[in-house]
Order: structure tokens, then sequence, then C-alpha cells
């Protein structure tokens, strides 16, 4: 049975991705080696990296004075790596807009004086707050976004506005949409949803920010320090670049992220279209704030969303379970999420409405 796989993370990666690096697996480009047992510093390496770097460039539209770091240590790293790099006043601002966005400034306030410039906690994170609105401090560092919240399923769909450098968490939105990257100060995004397989973290960051970390950050956490040894400071996760590059390349031969826009959309009214239309199923995010990427929903109780998640799972439809601070379900439909997949879990989701509807 073909399985459609709805994870937060790791997600599902590209069949044509998958089978390109099946098939090179053994041998790559003539080497007699895998990738996974060259060496970081040769040719080899060199050229599937540089690409690597090359093709995000490209897709992105990043211009030459951003430095491109293919780092470690997930997002969560950046949560540390972001103040320890970019403080330099030492205060810094931050929208919470759902668990990781709070982790992000719990672990800034260790480094510095951070500010709660507004939050959306009071509504457990069903939408993103009216950015018109939100006041920030003078002198700041930098102002800090997540800008897609993967548990909650919201989505910026504009940025607040300030003259401090923005970073933003675009872990589970990079690549999905367009990001006019002049905008920002910092884009960090773990790979494990919408680029590759976990391990390897993107960096873009723009260079004249990281010219003075704080003097306690980790030599291995300094941007300057990655951005001199081109992100080869030590032994970088060389198959998740590769994987990674694989991903890059495909998505350039399909128009790239413009193209891939237009798919992510369509997927995604066909999902909330269906939710809205129904009187079972229900997604309480506020509706311009909602995510392209994750879309939580429920039905009309705990007990049908666990019979949900597993009748759906014995459908070739896995990993639907929502978050358990939001519970029920919450299907994730990143870049390599085909149409079908969508389809095939609407076509699931009326058969299981019938078969229940009398039930509650
Ligand atoms: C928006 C966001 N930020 C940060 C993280 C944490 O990422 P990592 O597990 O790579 O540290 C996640 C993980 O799902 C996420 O969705």
């Amino acid at each position: 049975m073909k399985v459609y796989n709805f994870s937060a993370g790791p997600s599902m990666l590209s069949e044509d991705v998958k089978i390109e690096a099946q098939r090179d697996f053994l041998n790559y480009s003539n080497s007699g080696m895998s990738v996974t047992e060259m060496s970081h510093r040769s040719k080899q390496f060199e050229e599937i990296h540089n690409a690597g770097i090359s093709l995000l460039r490209e897709l992105m539209n990043i211009s030459n004075n951003y430095a491109v770091l293919f780092l470690q240590g997930g997002a969560s790293q950046q949560f540390d790596a972001v103040p320890l790099n970019l403080l330099k006043t030492g205060r810094a601002d931050y929208i919470v807009t759902g668990n990781f966005a709070s982790k992000a400034a719990q672990e800034a306030k260790k480094y510095g004086d951070i500010s709660i410039a507004a939050s959306s906690k009071n509504k457990n994170y069903n939408y993103i707050p009216d950015l018109d609105t939100i006041v920030f401090r003078e002198n700041i560092d930098y102002v800090h976004i997540t800008q897609n919240n993967t548990i909650f399923g919201t989505r910026y769909t504009s940025l607040p506005k300030t003259s401090a450098p923005l970073v933003t968490d675009a872990s589970s939105m990079i690549l999905s949409e367009e990001l006019d990257v002049a905008k920002f100060g910092l884009i960090y995004a773990g790979a494990q949803k919408n680029i590759g397989p976990a391990g390897l973290t993107v960096v873009i960051v723009r260079k004249d920010l990281i010219s003075t970390p704080m003097s306690i950050c980790p030599t291995m956490l300094k941007y300057s320090i990655q951005e001199e040894n081109n992100s080869l400071y030590n032994t970088p996760p060389c198959f998740c670049i590769y994987m990674a590059m694989l991903a890059f390349k495909q998505l350039k031969k399909m128009g790239g992220i413009q193209e891939i826009y237009k798919l992510n959309v369509r997927k995604a009214d066909l999902l909330y279209d269906f939710i809205d239309n129904s009187a079972f199923y229900t997604n309480n995010v506020n509706k311009k704030d909602r995510s392209l990427m994750n879309v939580p929903f429920t039905t009309p109780s705990a007990e049908l969303d666990a019979s949900f998640v597993k009748e759906a799972a014995n459908y070739g439809l896995v990993s639907l379970k929502g978050h358990r601070s939001v519970g029920g379900m919450r299907a994730s439909i990143y870049n390599a999420m085909p149409i079908d997949g969508v389809e095939k879990l609407i076509s699931f989701m009326k058969q299981f409405e019938i078969q229940n509807k009398s039930c509650h």
C-alpha cells in the first residue's frame, strides 16, 4: 500500500530525490564510494556542498551580502546561536506565537535583556498578533519571529515593521513560499521538513551582523567562524547536505519556489475548504493566519479523534496525530506531499464522517 506521511518532521521527501539518492548510494558519480564515506575535504564532496549553497542562493535569490551556512544542532541550537551572535547592546524583542517561539525567547533570556513584544498564548496560539499595533523597544539588536508555527498551524502573512534586523525561524515554511531575503537579518531552518533528512540546519545571515559575537559564544556557534570556513570548520552532516542539494535541484527543475507555492496553496485550499464546509471537522485557527504547511483539525470528540488517527493509518495515511498541546489531528503538507496525498486524506475524511456522524 502506498503510504502518505503527514508527519510534522522529519517529513516526506520527494520520490525523485529518494530514487536518485538510492541509485547513487553505493557509487556516487563513479567514485566507487558512497557520499556517506567520503572525506568532507574531498573535491567530490566540496562540489556537492558548493552546489547545495549555490542552488539555495539561486532558489531564494540570496545576494552576496548574506552568508549561507550549513550547520548542525537543529533549529533549537539557533535559539542560542542567534542571541550569542547578534546581541550587541544586549536587548532584543520576541513575538511569541507558539512553543518553539517561546523556547527561543527563553534561551535568549540567558544572554540578554529580552522582551516579549506580543504573544498569542491567551488563545492557545491560534492566531498571529496584530502586527500593526506592536510597539518594539528602541535600540534593540533584533526582532525574532517564528514564521510558521508547526504545532498550532499558524503563519505570518506579513512581517512586523521594525528598523531592527528581523530574525525568523523559518523551519516549517522555508522554500514553501517566496521570502524577500533582503527584509531579514537572519533566516534559520531545520532541514527535516522542507529540505531533507534531519541533521542539517540552514542559516542565511547578513554578513555585517556577524563580526562581533558575544565573548562567551562557543567557537562552533560563531557564524563568523562558520562563514570563514564555508561551514567546514568541523565535519559537516555530509549526507544531509547531499540530500538537501538533490532537493534544491529538484525544486529548481519544478520551476522553483513560485511553482511549489502555487501547489502548496492548492493543497491547503482543498483541505481547508473541505473542513470549513463540514459540520463534523473543525480547524479553529484564525482564518487569515492559517498555515499552508500544518493543518490541525478535530472531529466532535477526543474518542473519534483517536479512532480517526488509527483508521487513517490502516488506510495508508500516517502520522496524523496532533501535537499533545492542541489535540486532534494535524496534517503536515510540506513541499514533498503530492496533491494525491491531500485528496486521499479528504476522501478518507468523508468516509469517516459518514461512518461516525451518528455517534456524537
Ligand atoms: C518552527 C520550529 N522551530 C524549531 C523547531 C525545533 O527544531 P529542531 O528539532 O530541528 O531543533 C521545530 C521543530 O519541529 C519547529 O517546527
